[in-house]
C-alpha cells in the first residue's frame, strides 16, 4: 500500500531529481488536479491508501512533467490576469508578462477616457488579452485575429469559459485583407511572435513544446512588427494607438519601427523583472503633426 503522504513525498523527489527548480509547486498541482481538492484537504488523510485509479493518474502527470512537458498542458488550464484560461499543445501558454501589455492598453483608455473602445488583438492566441480586456471593459468592442487552426478552438473555449463576447477572426494578420476587414479602431495590441533565428536553436526543454509558429519572429525576430505596423496603421483612427509586447533588448527596434511608421508619444514599460517589454504610440496623422 502507498499512503497518500507518501505518494506526495514521491511526487516531490521525482520532480526534484528530475532538476525541476519549481518540483514543490509542481508537486502540489498535480496532486490536486489527480484528488481535485486542495492540498490541505488531502493531506488531512496522508496516511489513508492512495487509491489505485488517483495513483495511476499522479504517475502519467509526474512522468510527463519530469520529461520537461509543461505544466500548464499537463493540467490545461492557466491563470492570467486572474481569470482562468484553457491551454494544451497548439496555443501559447499565457505569461505574466504580458500582462504589462494589458495594463497599459487599460491606462490608455482610462488617460483618454475610452469607455467604449473599439480594440483588435493581433496574435491572439489562447485570447487571454482579448478576453481580459473585455472582462475589464465591458463596454469594449474586441477582435481577436488569429491564424493558427489549432489556437482558435482555445480562443472561442476561453472566451465562452469566461463569459464574454467577442469578434474572434481566423485570418493572417500579414495579410492586407485581413487588415482591411477592420477599421475604425482606437487601439491595437499585440504579442506577436518575436523569437529570433538564435532564441529557436536553444529553446528551454518546456518552450519547446510549444507551437513554433507562436514564437519565430523572423532571423532577428522583428519581421511581425515591421509588417503589422504599415499594414494595420489605416485600420486605426486618427490619434488611435498601437501596443506591442517585445522581447528582450527589442526596445529600441521597435520603437524606432513605431516611429518610422508615423507613431509618436512612445511609452516604454517594465514587466516585473525590470525587463523592458511593451511599447505603445499614438497615430499621429499629417495634418496632427504640422500643427
Ligand atoms: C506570441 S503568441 C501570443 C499569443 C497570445 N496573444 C498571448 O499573449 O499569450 C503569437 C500568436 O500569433 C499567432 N500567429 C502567428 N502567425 C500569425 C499570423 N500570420 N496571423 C495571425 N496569427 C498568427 C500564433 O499562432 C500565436 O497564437
Amino acid at each position: 500500500m502507498v499512503s497518500i503522504g507518501e505518494l506526495y513525498t514521491n511526487v516531490k523527489a521525482i520532480l526534484e531529481n528530475a532538476g525541476i527548480d519549481t518540483y514543490r509547486f509542481d508537486a502540489q498541482c498535480i496532486m490536486e488536479q489527480a484528488f481535485g481538492t486542495r492540498l490541505p484537504s488531502i493531506l488531512t488523510n496522508s496516511t489513508a491508501a492512495a487509491p489505485e485509479n488517483v495513483m495511476n493518474q499522479v504517475r502519467e502527470m509526474v512522468e510527463k512533467r519530469a520529461q520537461g512537458y509543461p505544466l500548464q498542458y499537463i493540467l490545461g488550464e492557466w491563470e492570467f490576469y486572474g481569470y482562468t484560461f484553457r491551454v494544451g499543445e497548439g496555443v501559447l501558454i499565457p505569461r505574466p508578462d504580458t500582462e504589462t501589455l494589458v495594463e497599459q492598453v487599460l491606462d490608455i483608455c482610462r488617460e483618454n477616457q475610452l469607455k467604449a473602445p473599439r480594440i483588435a488583438d493581433l496574435c491572439s492566441g489562447s485570447g487571454c488579452i482579448a478576453v481580459t480586456l473585455k472582462k475589464e471593459l465591458p463596454d469594449a468592442e474586441i477582435y481577436a485575429v488569429e491564424l493558427s487552426e489549432k489556437a482558435l478552438p482555445y480562443l472561442r473555449e476561453n472566451a465562452r469559459l469566461n463569459e464574454v463576447h467577442i469578434n474572434i477572426i481566423g485570418g493572417d494578420v500579414l495579410s492586407g485583407q485581413t487588415a482591411a476587414g477592420l477599421c475604425g479602431l482606437d487601439i491595437i495590441v499585440s504579442n506577436p511572435p518575436y523569437l529570433t533565428g538564435k532564441d529557436m536553436t536553444m529553446l528551454q526543454t518546456e518552450v519547446s513544446h510549444e507551437p513554433q509558429m507562436a514564437l519565430m519572429g523572423g532571423g532577428d525576430g522583428l519581421d511581425f512588427y515591421r509588417t503589422i505596423t504599415p499594414l494595420w496603421r489605416n485600420s486605426l483612427r486618427d490619434g488611435g494607438f498601437i501596443a506591442y509586447e517585445f522581447g528582450l533588448n527589442q526596445d529600441e527596434a521597435v520603437s524606432s519601427i513605431l516611429k518610422e511608421n508615423g507613431f509618436d508619444n512612445i511609452q516604454l514599460r517594465q514587466d516585473t523583472a525590470g525587463i523592458i517589454r511593451t511599447a505603445a504610440g499614438r497615430k499621429i496623422t499629417e495634418e496632427m503633426h504640422n500643427g
